[in-house]
C-alpha cells in the first residue's frame, strides 16, 4: 500500500468543539468538511471516516475513539464527515474521499442496504474500505473487513438474563408483556437486537405487545413508550435497543405515574437496555431503574488502527472482527448467563 505524499491537516482541534457542541460538518452541501490546507508531508496515511450521525452517547464515544486514534502522532491524517443519519450524505462523503485519493476509507453505515455503487467506486479507485460498527449487505469483495459488535449475541445475553430473572421472581413466562423500542430500522444493531428478542420471546413464551422504532434517541424512546403505555395497561417489560431510548422510556413511565424498577411481581415496569455508555443510563442502572444492560463497546479506534497497521505491513486480516462485550446489572438475582454454552458473568454497573 503506497503512502500518500500529501497531508490534509489534522481536523481534531476543529472537530472536538463540533463533537462536544453537537454541531455537524457540511455533508449536506456535498462539500468536504474542511479541506483547505494541503502541504507536503512524507509519511502520513490519510483516512476518510464517514460516521453515520450523532444520535446517541454511544455514537459520540465511537466518534471520539476514532478521532483520537488517527492523529498525526500515530502517523495519520483523518477527514471526518458526519452523515446526519442520511445515507445520501454518507455516499457524498465517500465520493469526496475517493476524489481526494485518501489511502483508506472507514465507513460506519447507517443502514445495511444501498452501498453497492459507491463501494464499487472505491474498489475501482483502489481504496480499501473498512466497515466500522454496522455492516452492509453488499458483496464481501467490495470491502476489506468489518469491525464491530455481535448485536444478536448481545440480545441473547440480555434475554437469558430476563428469563433467569423471571424464574427467580417465581413468575411465569406467559405473564411477561413486553413493549419493544427498536433502533434505526434496517441498521445492523436493530436487526440483530430485534431478531434476538423475537427468537427468545418465541422460545420462552413471552408476549410482545408492540414494537416500534425509537431511532436510538431519547426523545423517540420517550414518545413511543408513552404511546404504548396509553394503549396497553399490562406492560411489565420495556426492551430498549439502546441507553438513550431507555432513558426516554423511564421518563415516559414516570410521567404516566408508573414505576420503573425491578419488582415486576409487584407492579414495577422492568427496563432493559444496550450500550452501557451513557452516564445517565449507568446511574439509572445503579438505582435499578434499568434492570440490565448488554454492553455495546464503542471503542473501535485503536482496533481499526491495528487492522490498518496489519494491512500496511502486508498481513492478511480477518474479514469479520468482533469486539468483546459484557452484561451489566446491579440486581443480585442473576449472577451469570449462558448463551450457546458460553458463560457470561453478570457484572456490576461501573
Ligand atoms: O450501531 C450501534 C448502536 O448505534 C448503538 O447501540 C446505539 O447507541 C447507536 O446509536
Amino acid at each position: 500500500m503506497s503512502i500518500k505524499k500529501k497531508l490534509i491537516s489534522s481536523l481534531l482541534p476543529i472537530l472536538m468543539p463540533v463533537l462536544l457542541g453537537g454541531c455537524v460538518s457540511d455533508a449536506a452541501s456535498g462539500a468536504p468538511a474542511v479541506l483547505d490546507t494541503e502541504e507536503e508531508t512524507a509519511d502520513l496515511i490519510s483516512i476518510g471516516f464517514s460516521q453515520l450521525g450523532a444520535e446517541s452517547d454511544w455514537r459520540s464515544a465511537n466518534t471520539q475513539s476514532m478521532l483520537e486514534s488517527f492523529t498525526e502522532e500515530y502517523g495519520y491524517s483523518m477527514i471526518y464527515e458526519n452523515g446526519q443519519q442520511k445515507q445520501s450524505y454518507q455516499i457524498t462523503a465517500l465520493r469526496s474521499f475517493i476524489q481526494q485519493e485518501v489511502d483508506y476509507i472507514a465507513l460506519a453505515p447507517v443502514t445495511e442496504s444501498g452501498w453497492d455503487g459507491v463501494l464499487q467506486e472505491a474498489k475501482d479507485a483502489g481504496i480499501p474500505v473498512i466497515l466500522v460498527d454496522r455492516r452492509v449487505d453488499s458483496d464481501k469483495s467490495l470491502y476489506t473487513c468489518w469491525l464491530g459488535s455481535d448485536f444478536e449475541l448481545e440480545s441473547r445475553k440480555l434475554c437469558e438474563w430476563l428469563d433467569s430473572y423471571v424464574n427467580a421472581k417465581g413468575m411465569s413466562s406467559s405473564d411477561i408483556n413486553i413493549i419493544h423500542i427498536q433502533g434505526t430500522m434496517g441498521s445492523t444493531a436493530q436487526i440483530g437486537r430485534s431478531r434476538g428478542l423475537a427468537n427468545s420471546a418465541r422460545e420462552k413464551g413471552w408476549n410482545i405487545l408492540g414494537q416500534m422504532s425509537g431511532d436510538f434517541t431519547q426523545t423517540k424512546g420517550r414518545e413511543v413508550t408513552a404511546a404504548y403505555l396509553k394503549r396497553f395497561l399490562d406492560v411489565n417489560v420495556v426492551y430498549c435497543e439502546n441507553d438513550n431510548e431507555a432513558i426516554g422510556a423511564i421518563e415516559a413511565i414516570e410521567a404516566a405515574g408508573k414505576t420503573a424498577g425491578p419488582d415486576i411481581d409487584k407492579g414495577d415496569i422492568l427496563v432493559l437496555s444496550f450500550d452501557g455508555t451513557a452516564e445517565g443510563a449507568k446511574e439509572l442502572a445503579k438505582e435499578g431503574k434499568i434492570a440490565a444492560i448488554a454492553e455495546c463497546n464503542p471503542l473501535h479506534g485503536p482496533k481499526v488502527r491495528a487492522l490498518i497497521e496489519a494491512i500496511e505491513a502486508g498481513e492478511s486480516v480477518e474479514k469479520f472482527n468482533y469486539v468483546d462485550e459484557r452484561i451489566f446489572s446491579s440486581l443480585p438475582e442473576v449472577s451469570e448467563v449462558y448463551v450457546e454454552g458460553v458463560l457470561y458473568p453478570v457484572e456490576d454497573v461501573e
